[in-house]
Formats: C-alpha cells, sequence, structure tokens
C-alpha cells in the first residue's frame, strides 16, 4: 500500500500562530499512514497538522493516529427558489463607522471565537480571538461582502450576520446575537437580512456551516429552509 504522505503547508495560518501549520488530505487511514505522516512532520518540522474527513468516511477508518475529532461541522445549503424577499430593510456595517461601533462589532467577534476550534484547542486558544477580529475586519473590507447589523438599547449593535458572495453561492460565514439578546428573534431577523441580501444579489444558494453540536444554529438555519448536505469531522493531529 502506498503511504507515502505529502503535507501541504498553510502559509497563513503558519504567519499567523508562529508555528509550522499544514493540511492533508487522505480517503484511507491505518498506522502505516500515521507514522508516514509523523515522519514528515517530523523532517518538515511541521508543528500542527488539520485533517478534514467525511463523516461517511470517518467509519472505514481504522483510527486517525488514535485521535478523536476536535471539532465536527455541518454543512447547511439552501435553495433560493422558494424565498420572496421579505423587504426588511437591514443596517449595513460601514468601513466609516464610529469607534463604539467597531469595538461592539469586535466585541461580538469575539463572543464567536469561543466556540470555534481554535479555542477548543488550547494550543491555539490565545490567538483565537484575535483569529476573529482579522476574519470580521475583512468581511468589513470585502467588497463582494456585507456585514449586516441590528441595533438594541441606545443603538448598540446587538447582533451582526456577514453575507460573502463566492462564485454563485453566498456564504453565510459568521452570525452572532449579543448573549443577553438571545431568544427574542434577533438572530431570525439577521437571518431574514441574509436571505434578502443573497436574492436582491440574484444568488441561487446559500451556504452556511457550523458546528454540529449547535443546536440554537441549527435550528435557526433549519427554520429559514437550509438543509443538512455534510457533516465533516476535523482533526488537529500534534508532532
Ligand atoms: C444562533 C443565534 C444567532 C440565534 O439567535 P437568537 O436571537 O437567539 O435567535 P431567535 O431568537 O431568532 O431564534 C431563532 C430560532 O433559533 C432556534 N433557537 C434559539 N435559541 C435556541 C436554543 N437555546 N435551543 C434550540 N434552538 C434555539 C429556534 O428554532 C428559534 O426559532 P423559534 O423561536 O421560532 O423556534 C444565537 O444563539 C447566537 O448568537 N449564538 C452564538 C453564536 C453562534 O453560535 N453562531 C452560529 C455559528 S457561526
Amino acid at each position: 500500500m502506498n503511504t507515502k504522505t505529502s503535507i501541504q503547508v498553510l502559509d497563513w495560518d503558519t504567519s499567523f500562530f508562529g508555528k509550522k501549520i499544514g493540511t492533508y488530505k487522505n480517503e484511507i487511514w491505518n498506522k502505516k499512514v500515521c507514522e508516514a505522516l509523523r515522519g514528515e512532520m517530523k523532517k518538515e518540522a511541521i508543528e500542527c497538522v488539520y485533517v478534514k474527513m467525511r463523516r461517511e468516511n470517518l467509519s472505514l477508518q481504522q483510527s486517525i493516529c488514535g485521535l478523536g475529532p476536535i471539532d465536527s461541522q455541518v454543512t447547511y445549503e439552501c435553495d433560493m427558489k422558494n424565498w420572496s424577499s421579505t423587504g426588511t430593510p437591514a443596517e449595513k456595517f460601514e468601513t466609516s463607522a464610529q469607534k463604539s461601533d467597531l469595538e461592539s462589532l469586535h466585541a461580538l467577534a469575539k463572543e464567536l471565537s469561543i466556540a470555534s476550534r481554535f479555542w477548543i484547542d488550547e494550543k491555539f486558544r490565545s490567538k483565537a480571538a484575535e483569529m476573529y477580529l482579522i476574519w470580521i475586519d475583512k468581511l468589513v473590507a470585502d467588497p463582494d461582502a456585507s456585514v449586516l447589523i441590528t441595533r438594541g438599547d441606545k443603538g448598540i449593535i446587538s447582533g451582526f450576520v456577514t453575507c460573502r458572495k463566492k462564485g454563485k453561492e453566498c456564504h453565510l460565514d459568521l452570525i452572532v446575537v449579543s448573549g443577553n439578546h438571545h431568544g427574542k428573534g434577533i438572530g431570525s431577523q439577521l437571518m431574514e437580512s441574509f436571505m434578502n441580501w443573497t436574492a436582491e444579489n440574484g444568488i441561487k444558494k446559500a451556504v452556511v456551516v457550523t458546528q454540529e453540536s449547535n443546536a440554537p444554529a441549527r435550528r435557526l438555519y433549519e427554520k429559514f429552509g437550509f438543509k443538512l448536505k455534510e457533516t465533516t469531522d476535523i482533526f488537529h493531529i500534534w508532532r
């Protein structure tokens, strides 16, 4: 059996975390594959390798280097043909926003980082919040994306959703409602804004990825007609 491995080094992650990080795609895992992978990691001084495995393939594996997944993600898709725009106006976050608005946006992005695999993995945790700040700043500046917000008491931002054109799809990368405002319909309002933005931009398919264990988010997406497409388990293999 061919056990030759080839890790693809991830430049952005390597520079951001200050340690060499890579990714490795492989359908079949066994002891030999794992030994070859660890050998390559040692030779190339790679600290961590991300492995993503579709759930239906996971049961075929002996073991992924004896590790359990650090995260399990579900991908949902929505056919926009059934969506009729509600016309609910959404406020777009602008790059010229006031300092206080930017601070609220960043505080919400930090709340989101706590659910991520970079927070769950203690070796990445100290950088998880910063990663989400960079992510939201990039989306605010991206000409193919919009960050839509809701405001609560005294006009303070209570939640946001991001909409990003990717080819023929619209991706919802981030959605969050401030902790003390959960369960009041704000998430639904943001989803409505996301759906309207997608429809207004002539996009026929919406895509969102969340954690398998995130029941509130999953129910929210299902309520808006999203259907589960696939489940992916993610592993962090450390040297
Ligand atoms: C997901 C989230 C945005 C929902 O916002 P929200 O304002 O609480 O949502 P709403 O009040 O509009 O509720 C919308 C639906 O979500 C579901 N929901 C909300 N809270 C829930 C809970 N605790 N358990 C299960 N489902 C829940 C329900 O289906 C609800 O619809 P319904 O009230 O008609 O049954 C919010 O929980 C949140 O910010 N979570 C943390 C960030 C996050 O996980 N983001 C997603 C990953 S990027």
